[in-house]
């Protein structure tokens, strides 16, 4: 006997296809159009049942039929409901976890010419002194004149000027360095004066891994009654233990710069091979960090203060060459290709 005669049977068959019906997921359009052939198609599961009502005993007739037209229902039903999700985007009915957590977006992190650069002037900031910025395209006065470089002195030589050319004359320029704050400042007339200054300076250099047209400096200008030269010397040695460890020690050069008098090059101790030598040092157990010296009374006369009664300190940095030592960085090119790669080395500083 064929089992669709067994009532029992009939009845098993169709709770088992209407709890297949119900639990029925798909994740394309065509995946529900399958589904429709194999249940609802010429030759479909439900097709077939419907079929073999013609052959099922007179009495079994009326329950068997209700409950195909109700599991047809149920099967229509479904394959609507999936349709209907699928076009709403519901990602459920395609089966996909929507408590999954998300990509990671990565993060951008600060540059480490910006962070080396907040890191000179929190130490200054903590020392009492105030930040001040000027414009990056300068006059010659701010630049060179105020500073003690008269026309044609060959000290002007020492800096690859950009010049902004007006037609008449070479007046305008992008500042080589962010001495030209120095000036704006002391023209202010607000006396004493303890101020940092960071900027971006322009030089015509060839780039190359120690040299770039582009670099960013941070400038420093003491001047109050009775500062000396062990004011500078203490200054410089504070900022260089606060910058690179408590053991570092200083060792001034004589040099020369047109704005001060006396004027000296800083080396720190390289705090890599503690003093031996290194390749870093060259061998020489010392690395160079900035210029300084007293304020030349040229300087603090061209800006109106009077040298007999005050006197002061500078000092100028590149904030690259800071960063170079801090993180041992061999090419000066690095700081501005924006590699992601190089970048993302500096994401943990903070
Ligand atoms: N302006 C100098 C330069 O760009 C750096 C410098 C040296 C600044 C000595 C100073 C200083 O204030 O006293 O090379």
């Amino acid at each position: 006997m064929h089992p669709i005669y067994n009532t029992k049977m009939n009845e098993s068959i169709i709770d088992e296809l209407s709890a297949r019906v119900k639990a029925l997921s798909a994740k394309t359009e065509q995946e529900i159009e399958d589904l429709r052939v194999r249940l609802l198609g010429k030759k479909g599961e439900i097709t077939k049942l419907f079929e073999e009502f013609r052959t099922v005993p007179a009495e079994q007739k009326r329950l068997f039929g209700q409950r195909l037209n109700v599991l047809k229902n149920e099967a229509l039903q479904q394959l609507n409901a999936l349709r209907e999700s699928l076009s709403a985007g519901d990602s459920a009915a395609s089966g996909e976890d929507l408590t999954m957590p998300g990509d990671a977006m990565p993060l951008g992190s600060r540059h480490p010419i910006s962070i080396t650069r907040e890191e000179i002037l929190s130490i200054y900031k903590k020392f009492g002194y105030s930040v001040a910025e000027g414009p990056e395209i300068e006059d010659d006065w701010h630049v060179f004149g105020a500073l003690n470089f008269p026309p044609e002195h060959p000290a002007r030589d020492m800096q690859d000027t950009f010049f902004i050319n007006n037609q008449t004359d070479n007046n305008i320029l992008l500042r080589t360095h962010t001495s030209s704050i120095q000036v704006r400042t002391m023209e202010k007339g607000q006396l004493p004066i303890r101020v940092v200054c960071p900027g971006r300076v322009f030089r015509n250099e060839a780039i190359s891994a120690r040299a770039h047209c582009i670099f960013h400096q941070v400038e420093g200008l003491y001047i109050d009654k009775n500062v000396s030269f062990a004011d500078l010397k203490q200054a410089v040695l504070l900022f260089a233990q606060e910058m690179f460890g408590p053991d570092t020690q200083i060792r001034l050069r004589p040099s020369y710069f047109p704005f001060t008098e006396p004027s000296a090059e800083v080396d720190v101790s390289c705090n890599i091979c503690k003093g031996k030598g290194c390749n870093i040092c060259k061998g020489t157990g010392w690395l160079e960090i900035m210029g300084c010296g007293m304020v030349d009374p040229n300087v603090l006369e061209a800006n109106g203060i009077d040298s007999k009664v005050y006197s002061g300190f500078a000092f100028g940095m590149g904030v690259e060459r800071i960063a170079m030592l801090k993180w041992q960085v061999k090419d000066l090119r690095e700081y501005f290709e924006n590699d992601v790669r190089f970048l993302q080395e500096f994401a943990t500083v903070v």
